[in-house]
Order: structure tokens, then sequence, then C-alpha cells
């Protein structure tokens, strides 16, 4: 029997005082799978949770590029095959239901504005998002990975982008197999230095330990230690199609959180 499960962060940085924040979209993801719900929704809608909390550099709470501009990322994954990502969009407080409304499609990503002018085609929500001055403790990311009663394993990934960066930067959230990655019965989703996550491809990486039947948490350390410099702040969260998820950080600081059906 295969037990719904969910885990999420809220991005590395984030610290212990945001905890309370990610267990409130892994409840809103844990009501979905209750009820029978697909790993499909409940990743989506526990991203949106994050995605509309200010707290978290994703959708509504994403930092300001160098120019002053907020422009956010987003990517999504299924252990069934599809996939879909946006980058660099404008005007888009939630853009995982973008990067999930190009799962069935022929494409799998869209950026800046071709990706605002296929939103606005399909009604997707265009408001200004007003963002907020990175700081030194601004956090990085948000991420859900879901596993629903089927065995669907769902990754949802979201950001503003990690601080500092110019407006036409292309981080690790929309790179496939760099901020999330789902193959076979794993999923894996990153957050931190998009620029480490990317030259390492770490989730990519992490999932085919794991696929290589080492244990989770251990497959997420001894990947972190090898690949990523001790300079670049990083943490990954991971699910497979048996057990708990975990979520491991290199500076111990990402507010995670985890849910699994009796
Ligand atoms: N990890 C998010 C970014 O670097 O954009």
């Amino acid at each position: 029997m295969i037990r719904p499960a969910v885990v999420a962060h809220g991005g590395a940085g984030a610290g212990p005082e945001r905890q309370v924040n990610v267990e409130e979209a892994v409840i809103r993801a844990a009501d979905i799978l209750k009820r029978g719900g697909s790993a499909l929704e409940a990743a989506i809608e526990a991203c949106v949770i994050l995605e509309d909390d200010p707290v978290f550099n994703a959708g509504t709470g994403s930092v300001f590029r160098t120019d002053g501009s907020v422009l956010v990322d987003a990517s999504i994954q299924t252990s069934d095959g599809r996939m879909g990502f946006v980058v660099a969009m404008k005007d888009t407080p939630n853009p995982i239901r973008i990067a999930a409304d190009l799962l069935d499609e022929e494409i799998n990503g869209l950026a800046g504005e071709g990706a605002r002018i296929w939103a606005d085609s399909k009604g997707f929500d265009k408001r200004k998002v007003v963002g907020r001055i990175p700081h030194e403790e601004s956090t990085d990311t948000v991420g859900v990975i879901a596993r629903d009663k089927d065995g669907l394993i769902v990754c949802a990934t979201s950001t503003g982008g990690c601080s500092n960066r110019p407006p036409g930067r292309v981080g690790d959230v929309p790179l496939p197999g760099c901020g999330f990655w789902v193959q076979k019965e794993v999923g894996v989703g990153a957050t931190g230095i998009g620029e480490a996550i990317t030259r390492a491809m770490l989730s990519y990486r992490v999932a085919d330990r794991i696929c290589a039947d080492i244990e989770i948490e251990e497959a997420i350390k001894s990947t972190l230690d090898e690949v990523i410099d001790d300079k670049s702040e990083v943490g990954v969260i991971a699910l497979s199609l048996q057990g708990l998820g975990v979520g491991i950080s290199n500076r111990n600081n990402m507010p995670w959180a985890t849910w699994c059906a009796e």
C-alpha cells in the first residue's frame, strides 16, 4: 500500500521562525491527499500557500532584482513523465499555476514576456507583485513534493530568485535537474544559491543516488558535501515512494515539514 505524503520547505536561510508558515502549506497538502486528491493538486495548492505568504521569497514576497524589478520562476515535474517551468515572469503572483498549465502541452517551458502572454491567453491572475528589498537574511525559494495513494510523485518549486541578481539572470528553479527533479519513484527539490545548485545539477544527482538505493538522508548529505562549496548555502528536500519526506540544508536553517498518512 502506498501512503500519501508531503514534504515542503520555506527556503534556505528562512530559519525556524518560518516553521509554522511551512506547516500551513503541509496541512493544506495533507487535507487534499486525505480526501483522495492527487499529488498534483496537493503540490500546486501547497505551493500557492507559500507563494501567497509574504515572508517567503516566491510569488508575493519575491525580492527585487538589481534593477528593482520583480521577476518570478517556477517549475513542476511529475513521476508520470510530465514537466512545466516558467522563467522571469512579471506581474505573476502564482507562477506555479502557469508552470502546471504546461504539463500537458507540447512545450515544457516559457520565459519572460512569452510566458505572460501565454498566461493572459489562459486567464491566469495578472497583478503587480510589489516585492521587497533583499536583505542579508532574505530567504530563498519554496518547494513542495507530494505523493498520492496511486504512487504519483510531484515536485513543485517557486522563487523570486536569490538576492542581488540582474533581471535577465536564470537561476536553478526553472532548470530541470538543478532546482528540481523527479525520476522513477523519487522527487527532489533544491533551494539556495542557484548558481551552485545549477553547476552541480544538484537535484538530479541526489535523485540518482536515492534510485541507487542510498538512503535519502545519506544521499542528500553526501551530495551536498561533495558538490556544494562551503560558501554556498543550499538545502534539499526529497521524497520517495516509501517513507517520510526529508529536508537537509548545509546551514541547518531551512524550515521544512513533512506529513505522511498512517
Ligand atoms: N535558488 C533560487 C535562485 O537561485 O534563483
